[in-house]
């Protein structure tokens, strides 16, 4: 256990003590207005998406992910664009090292403030002189205040700092944005006790091998979690990526086997995935099976079902099956397209071009129905695709589509349909 000495009892991220505020009434269920509170519009369309609509007054947004993901580079750009007033806090750069950055990004925006700083009571300081819309801090790690004597990023440190960050951001009604580290673990380092205290967690992550970078919401006390927001990383920042089923899917011009469509949906957007698989005879002994993006023991299940109800000997097969664009997946409608792209592999006959999957696979084989089927079909047929092979269960709410709906009841039947 770290010993606490707090020098004083009591504290305020103002200069002047502030007076005892009144204590808060109950109110009547329907006395409470509700007249939706002006969310800051971040101007970054993904980032407010991941947010459920921009950030809330008063609230604390915590922002994790691994050094050199793109952290700093994501919130430097957001407070470059904003037309309100943005206090930038850097402990890790120097105001150089940031200009330096902020040139490779540019737009300049006349109200963005760097400063380079570390102890909170300097912070606020200069808090109350420029009077910022929207503060940053890059990162809550580096921060120290006067009331705790322990070190810069020690455990007792970062919840002190949080909570003198808190109490400004909800008596003034401030937006505050953290960056976190995170560990080797994949955890914010610190305390956990960070994630309880502030009211939304993100996390920035990707694959170092690809371009592109998920934000994807692990809290969210104003809106829901199932979001996610895409972004390439470019030479000049981040580009928001609107559109992700045209980078998800490669577009080769020459059929090859082994890749196969699947219709997914992340949160509330429908986005189309390419998945690759290859099958080929072990030549040590134990066959080897990996995923990447999809879970392993999930891939076992759907190669016992192909070998139980389709009569395929994989048994002896190494299984090797990758998400492109290094995205996880754990949608369960995208079970058909892990079992075409490997049937397809198998057999080393491509997958003709223009079909795509969305269906869950049960134990016995069978084709089950996924959730908002209407939406994925949509989005296929937006895409060009001509085929889409779902659940015979799956109820189908829409009406003259130019994409042709191709209803399974069983793994067999499309294996079938697919190969003849
Ligand atoms: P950075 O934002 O410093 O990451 P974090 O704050 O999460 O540690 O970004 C790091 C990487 O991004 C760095 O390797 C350089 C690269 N980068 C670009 O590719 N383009 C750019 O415009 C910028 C600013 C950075
Ligand atoms: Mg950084």
């Amino acid at each position: 256990m770290e010993e606490v000495v707090q020098k004083e009892e009591k504290r305020s991220w103002k200069t002047e003590s502030s007076s005892l505020k009144k204590a808060s009434k109950p109110l009547r269920i329907s006395e409470i207005n509700q007249d939706n509170e002006q969310r800051l519009d971040t101007q970054n369309l993904e980032f407010n998406r991941v947010l459920g609509g921009g950030l809330v007054p008063g609230s604390l947004t915590l922002l994790g992910g691994e050094p050199g993901i793109g952290k700093s580079t994501l919130l430097l750009q957001i407070a470059l664009r904003l037309p309100y007033k943005t206090l930038y806090v850097s402990g890790e750069e120097s105001q150089k090292q940031i200009k330096m950055r902020a040139d490779r990004i540019q737009p300049d925006s006349k109200e963005c403030y760097i400063l380079t700083e570390t102890k909170t009571q300097n912070i606020f300081q200069q808090i109350t002189q420029v009077e910022p819309d929207l503060v940053i801090i890059d990162s809550i790690q580096t921060l120290h205040t006067d009331y705790i004597d322990s070190a810069a990023g020690s455990i007792s440190q970062i919840r002190e700092s949080t909570a003198e960050l808190i109490k400004f951001a909800k008596e003034s009604h401030t937006p505050v944005i953290l960056v976190g580290h995170i560990t080797k673990d994949g955890t914010i380092a610190g305390p956990k006790i960070l994630e309880h205290m502030v009211d939304t967690v993100l996390q920035f992550e990707g694959d170092r091998n690809y371009v592109y970078r998920i934000l994807r919401s692990l809290k969210n006390r104003f809106g829901s979690t199932a979001e996610l927001g895409i972004y390439e990383m470019q030479g000049s920042g981040l580009r928001e990526v609107n559109n992700p089923s045209e980078i998800l899917i490669s577009k080769n011009e020459e059929d090859l086997s082994g890749t196969a469509i699947a219709a997914t949906i992340e949160g509330m957007r429908p986005l189309l995935i390419e998945i690759q698989a290859l099958v080929s005879s072990a030549v040590y002994g134990t066959p080897q099976r990996s995923a990447t993006g999809f879970n392993v023991k999930r891939l076992n299940m759907l190669l016992a079902v192909l070998e139980k109800r389709a009569g395929f000997r994989l048994g002896a097969k190494d299984v090797f099956l990758n998400i492109t664009g290094g995205i996880t997946v754990d949608d369960p409608a995208i079970d058909l397209a892990v079992m075409a792209s490997i049937l397809s592999s198998n057999s080393d006959i491509p997958i003709e071009k223009g079909v795509c999957f969305a269906a869950e696979v049960g134990l016995a084989g069978e084709v089950r129905p996924v959730q908002r089927v209407d939406q994925r079909i949509l989005e296929a047929e937006k895409l060009g695709f001509t085929e889409i092979y779902v659940s015979k269960n799956n109820k189908i709410g829409l009406k003259n589509t130019s994409i042709q709906v191709r209803r399974f009841s069983k793994i067999e039947d499309v294996v079938t349909g697919l190969f003849g």
